[in-house]
């Protein structure tokens, strides 16, 4: 069997992320299913819609989520239906817990009748909670500081715990960027979502969340992989898995840090003008400073992150 006739299903695929992902293995020729609630998330754009296969489904629904997989096979399972975002995800903790949860739970109950399915989850860098400075690795301690780092902790321990092998558990750092020509609404912004809505309103004033952080210039370093490059990271985790039936874990960041302050002023830069700056503090509980380390990543993958420099990070959003 060729790739041409690979199936893959996105669940959550209405999101950013899954759109993004739909556009690129799309253009590899995989064949895409997506199911989606669409509760964080409009109807997917219709330049995609009618090149996929889109089910409108919780899959929180035991029933209807058994019923769903009891019909269709497929060769790879990219999970990303989730509520994200801390605020978003504090709004309603116990929700938003049960929503990841029992999504997790219906999907490796159900979704891997057929043995060679694999599954690629996307965790995040929330499961590692306060780190120090250095760059961490998938060996890690997991002490989530909040709910949401908790919830995908949990997810994890679900997957390790129901399925014997063939899936790779990816943590994504800060996902910025974009594939596609058309416009995502999404619920939950990023800072650099932020900082451009800001550009395109000429809006030139911003807060930061304080300067007091022990960082280079006082403000939160962030590790940011660009979502092209995350493409290609799930594309050779699938190339991967297809050749080892192995379970691993997966740092998914570029391997190096830039500050807010960094990323305000490569904006200015980009748009020759400058920003307002306030340091109000409006998050007590916002992580000083996370920083992937991806040996491991390029090693087993043989994957090369492309998009480093803040310049390829932000000019999708100018
Ligand atoms: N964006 C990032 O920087 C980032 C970082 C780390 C991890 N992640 C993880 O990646 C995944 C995708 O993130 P995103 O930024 O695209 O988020 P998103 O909110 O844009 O997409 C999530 C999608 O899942 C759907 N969904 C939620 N619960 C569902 C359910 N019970 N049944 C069916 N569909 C459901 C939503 O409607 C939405 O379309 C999430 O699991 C998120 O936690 C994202």
């Amino acid at each position: 069997m060729t790739k041409f006739n690979k199936k893959i299903l996105i669940t959550g695929g209405a999101g950013y992320i899954g759109q993004n992902l739909t556009n690129y293995f799309l253009k590899k020729k995989y064949k895409i299913y997506i199911i989606d609630n669409l509760s964080t998330s409009k109807p997917i754009n219709k330049n995609l819609k009618n090149k996929i296969n889109f089910f409108k489904l919780d899959l929180v629904n035991k029933n209807r989520a058994k019923l769903f997989f009891k019909s269709k096979n497929f060769d790879l399972i990219i999970h990303l239906a989730a509520f994200s975002g801390v605020e978003q995800f504090n709004k309603n903790v116990l929700k938003s817990f049960n929503n990841n949860i029992l999504a997790t739970k219906n999907l490796v109950n159900f979704g891997f009748r057929n043995k060679n399915t694999k599954l690629i989850f996307a965790s995040s860098a929330a499961v590692y909670g306060k780190v120090s400075s250095g760059k961490i690795n998938e060996k890690h301690n997991c002490q989530p500081v909040n709910y949401y780092g908790l919830s995908k902790l949990a997810c994890e321990n679900i997957i390790n715990n129901s399925l014997k092998s063939n899936y790779v558990i990816l943590r994504y750092f800060n996902v910025v960027g974009s594939n596609i020509s058309f416009k995502i609404t999404k619920k939950i912004n990023s800072l650099m979502d932020i900082i451009g809505k800001k550009i395109k309103q000429k809006k030139y004033k911003i807060n930061i969340n304080g300067r007091k952080f022990e960082t280079k210039d006082g403000t939160p370093e962030r590790d940011f992989i660009h979502i092209n490059d995350l493409c290609e990271i799930h594309e050779k985790a699938y190339k991967y898995l297809t050749k080892n039936k192995k379970k691993i874990t997966l740092n998914c960041g570029s391997g190096i840090k830039y500050s807010v302050l960094d990323v305000v002023k490569e904006f200015e830069k980009n748009i020759k003008n400058k920003f307002k700056i306030s340091y109000r503090i409006t998050n007590t509980e916002e992580t000083k400073t996370i920083c992937a380390n991806i040996d491991l990543l390029k090693n087993l993958l043989k994957i090369n992150i492309k998009r480093k420099k803040l310049n390829d990070l932000v000019k999708d959003y100018i």
